[in-house]
């Protein structure tokens, strides 16, 4: 069976009609060549944008010259009250002194230490779910902010402040419009934006529970109490090139960005990665059978002993790409294909066409987590698979998400078989990630086999 795809739009449309769609949904409003095309171009009087399916531009772009297209002040626009300088927004300098203090925190060695928090969350998780038929995306955001806060904070989403922003969050997801809408519809400065106000209002809220938190936080530091977590990490490092610090109204601006960019985005994974398995039965036996052995005795090393379930999460985030376009802006002259680029046009980098290019891939819309091990499948991992971007401003997060994607589904399908209900055929939509435009249906019943963890 083919996992759902949105209808493409038909090749022409006026430009008010494009805007309409638009609103209603990104993926939809695109028409059925690009996902054949190298590269389009999107001309108005009033703006410019190309959108890159090219490999080699894309390499330009994110890893060859990444600084000299950086993300525009547009895409901030809307995320600035929550995110202020977060390092998703920021550029230049700032955005480089705050990756020598984030990244380390995110290596290899030290994410082993994430591991308890993700896998006390993962088992919660199995605990919440019941037999019957569930929607499962509201689970998958439970769990995976459940996943930042005890890895960030060492907090359940239990906790008084974690549940607070947890539930002012989903307010702020409300009020917030589509996120990539202004890389193509650019609008005037002038012009009132939907709903700006309570997004303001919402975004104040949570950032004053985040302060609560880095406030709490830095006196444990200050009296040698503060468990060594992700958020410890972070503060206590030292930028090697200045010797400074995050400080307090700084750090708030990244906590928000983890939030935002490490909650949403896996849950959406989590969520499609389940309908794909419940849709393809053999497939989700076979990582049953790793889940089962996993649990037995869940070791942080023995996540690389589970090649099928990775490559099927991989599979799922090529056919579902949590954060489907990426979005920069040229500061010079650039030649685009024999086309030759003004100063400030949208270049919009869109994973969710480049992982279904029909000219590179085999079988683009296909589920087959099996690709993965062959030569189209390592080519493409090479050329044209960006679920987490590329070059300097890859996610923070990739591998975290890796780790935390296996062992979410590892618990999961240790304890539970999961089926598709009839007549609910979730349809991918973007907003701030890609979601199902109706929830993702599922139906859970326990695997006889059980394990217990010591
Ligand atoms: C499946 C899960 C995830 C996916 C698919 C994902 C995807 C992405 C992508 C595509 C970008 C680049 C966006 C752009 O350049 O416009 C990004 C950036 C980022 N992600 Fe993730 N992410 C995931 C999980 C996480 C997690 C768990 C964290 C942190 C705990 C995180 C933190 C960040 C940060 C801080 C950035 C900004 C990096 C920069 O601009 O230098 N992400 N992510």
């Amino acid at each position: 069976m083919m996992p759902p795809k949105p209808p493409a739009r038909p090749d022409k449309v006026s430009l008010w009609r494009y805007m309409r769609l638009f609103r209603e949904d990104i993926l939809s409003a695109q028409p059925e060549r690009l996902y054949r095309a190298w590269m389009a171009e999107f001309r108005t009087p009033f703006f410019r944008s190309f959108m890159v399916n090219d490999t080699a531009l894309i390499r330009r772009v994110l890893k060859e010259r990444p600084m000299e297209f950086p993300k525009s002040d547009r895409i901030g626009e809307g995320l600035r009250p929550l995110l202020g300088q977060s390092v998703f927004l920021t550029n230049g300098d700032t955005w480089l002194r705050q990756r020598r203090l984030i990244d380390p925190a995110f290596e290899g060695g030290r994410l082993r230490d994430t591991f308890p928090a993700m896998l006390a969350a993962a088992q919660n998780a199995v605990d919440r779910i019941t037999e019957g038929v569930h929607d499962i995306e509201p689970e998958a955001s439970h769990v995976t902010a459940d996943v930042i806060f005890r890895t960030l904070f060492s907090i359940p989403i239990e906790d008084r402040i974690a549940r607070a922003v947890f539930e002012e969050f989903r307010i702020y997801q409300r009020t917030q419009p589509i996120l990539n809408l202004a890389a193509f519809i650019p609008l005037p400065r002038w012009m009132p934006r939907l709903h700006r106000r309570a997004t303001k209002r919402s975004a104040r809220r949570i950032r004053a529970l985040i302060e609560e938190l880095v406030s709490q936080r830095q006196s444990a530091i200050a009296e040698g109490t503060a468990p060594d977590d992700l958020a410890t990490k972070i503060l206590l490092a030292r930028d090697p090139e200045t010797g400074e610090r995050f400080e307090a109204g700084e750090m708030v601006d990244q906590v928000a960005i983890f939030f935002l960019a490490g909650h949403e985005t896996s849950a959406a994974a989590l969520g499609w990665t389940l309908y794909l398995l419940a849709t393809h039965p053999d497939v989700q036996e076979k990582v049953a059978k790793e889940a089962r052995d996993f649990m037995a005795d869940p070791d942080f090393r023995k996540l690389s002993r589970m090649p099928h379930t990775r490559d099927v999460f991989r599979e799922s985030l090529r056919l579902y790409p949590p954060v489907p376009m990426l979005v920069r802006e040229t500061t010079q002259a650039e030649d685009m294909r024999g086309r030759t680029s003004g100063i400030g046009d949208q270049i919009v980098i869109s994973p969710w066409h480049l992982h279904r290019q029909t000219r590179l891939w085999d079988n683009p819309d296909a589920f087959d987590p099996d690709r993965w091990q062959t030569e189209n499948g390592r080519a493409r991992m090479r050329d044209a698979y960006l679920p987490f971007s590329t070059g300097p401003r890859v996610c923070t997060g990739a591998g975290f998400a890796m780790a935390e994607g296996v062992v979410l589904l590892a618990a999961i399908l240790a304890s539970w078989r999961v089926a598709p209900v009839d007549g609910r055929i979730p349809m991918p939509q973007a907003h701030l990630t890609v979601r199902s435009a109706d929830g993702i249906w599922l139906n859970f019943e326990p695997r006889s086999e059980s394990y217990t963890i010591e």
